[in-house]
């Protein structure tokens, strides 16, 4: 049997890679014939990940991280019909499982069947079902049927491999964002945040055909990266209020949409910049998005969080000023991004060149032992998103 090695959490600041065991077509007692076990070619390291890592959650000792995956097919389960050994494919984030409610309406981020706990499920992830993380060499991926996307052409797929990577998580995700907050042609978007969620979003706006869009964050190589792709940049540490800073770019302190692509580990504006504020993005998206605009939210906010700056936040409670958005009849829309929605359109924007989606985010491509850096160094603010080759499968 081959030999497995993936990166653990260990605790607060601290991961590293162990041995683990090699994968089996069950979760626990319960069997997943409708699986698959993939060899890893790449798995990304996501901001999300870092909330675990960062101590933000009760993410356990020992936990496999990793729910950005693509790999190769080595082993179908026995109820497995469509999906065939060899097929290279991208993994949704979310598990879904195709049969309930939610999947058959579309919404396999909230999933009633992958996790006793609540509904939604994805790899490595704390209070996300148990599922192992795919930041290892193989991963098992349950209802293989629904949830790959399979490549048409391997060849291809491995030539744009540091694109089609992004097909799991941040591409849908940011596109999403920028979906729902309602953008079109001729937008005007804010996009909060300039992680690779945010940069991500911001490629997504152009996809759509935004006019202007703009991005805000505190760090100024992510928002020089923002700029290297067209996007107008505001730097909040110096640049306040929010709404004056947008009406120095397009003329009116409004935009038409705005995402937020930083979530609940928010920091203040200007001399607040150091200091968290959670619900700083929440409440600044309300004040600059015009009456009527929408406002997407996959930056994720949480139902509890041990590392709070108050009593209220610590179960998730934050002081938003609803009574704004209200009187501007503005369209929230939250929650996992549901990757299947979006993954096959987005997969052939990047096959047909319509979008440069890895230059974007920056991807930069590391090895298994050198993912243990590359989260420290994702960390501190590197405008990078970091692409695991567990393999070394990918050329340079
Ligand atoms: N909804 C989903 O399905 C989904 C999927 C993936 C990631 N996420 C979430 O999206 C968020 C972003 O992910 P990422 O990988 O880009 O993370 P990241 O931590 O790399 O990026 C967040 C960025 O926000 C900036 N920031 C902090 N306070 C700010 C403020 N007040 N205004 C503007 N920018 C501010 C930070 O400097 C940082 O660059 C995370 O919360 C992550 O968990 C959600
Ligand atoms: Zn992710
Ligand atoms: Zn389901």
């Amino acid at each position: 049997m081959c030999k497995n090695h993936g990166v653990a959490y260990v605790k607060p600041g601290k991961v590293e890679v162990r041995e683990i065991d090699y994968p089996k077509l069950a979760l626990g007692d319960r069997k997943c014939h409708h699986g698959v076990i993939l060899k890893i070619v790449s798995t990304n390291i996501c901001g999300s990940d870092q909330h675990m890592v960062r101590g933000r959650t009760t993410a356990p000792e020992g936990l496999i991280l990793g729910h950005e995956i693509t790999g190769l097919v080595i082993e179908a389960g026995r109820d497995v019909e469509f999906i065939k050994e060899g097929d290279l494919v991208s993994v949704p984030f979310n598990i879904a499982c195709g049969r309930c409610r939610n999947c058959k309406e579309g919404k396999t981020g909230i999933c009633l069947n992958v996790n006793p706990a609540r509904p939604g499920a994805a790899y490595g992830y704390v209070d996300m079902g148990g599922w192992v993380g795919g930041q290892s060499e193989y991963v098992m991926v349950p209802y293989a049927d629904f949830n790959l996307l399979k490549f048409p052409d391997k060849d291809q797929a491995m030539e744009k491999i540091r694109d089609l990577t992004l097909l799991s998580d941040i591409f849908p995700t940011g596109y999403h964002g920028a979906v729902t907050a309602g953008v079109g042609p001729g937008s005007i978007v804010y996009v909060a945040g300039a992680g690779p969620v945010g940069l991500a979003c911001a490629a997504s706006c152009h996809l759509l055909g935004a006019a202007v869009v703009i991005v805000g964050d505190m760090i100024p190589e992510r928002l020089a990266q923002a700029r290297s792709f067209g996007c107008e940049t505001i730097d909040l540490r110096n640049k306040t209020p929010l709404a004056d800073a947008i009406a120095e770019i397009v003329g009116v302190p409004e935009v038409d949409c705005a995402v937020d692509c930083v979530g609940f580990e928010a920091r203040g504006h200007g001399a607040d910049a150091d200091k968290e504020a959670p619900a700083t993005v929440l409440n600044s998206v309300m004040d600059v998005t015009r009456a009527g605009g929408g406002i997407g939210i996959p930056g994720l906010y949480v139902t509890g969080d041990p590392g709070a700056v108050d009593e209220a936040a610590k179960k998730g409670s934050l002081s938003i000023r609803l009574g704004l958005g209200w009187a501007k009849s503005h369209s929230f829309h939250t929650g996992q991004c549901p990757v299947m929605r979006y993954h096959r359109q987005l997969m052939n924007a990047i096959l047909y060149d319509k979008v440069q989606i890895a230059k974007a985010v920056n991807v930069q491509i590391i090895s298994l032992k050198e993912s243990v850096q590359g989260y420290k160094d994702f960390d501190g603010g590197a405008a990078k998103k970091f692409v695991i080759d567990p393999h070394g499968l990918i050329p340079n």
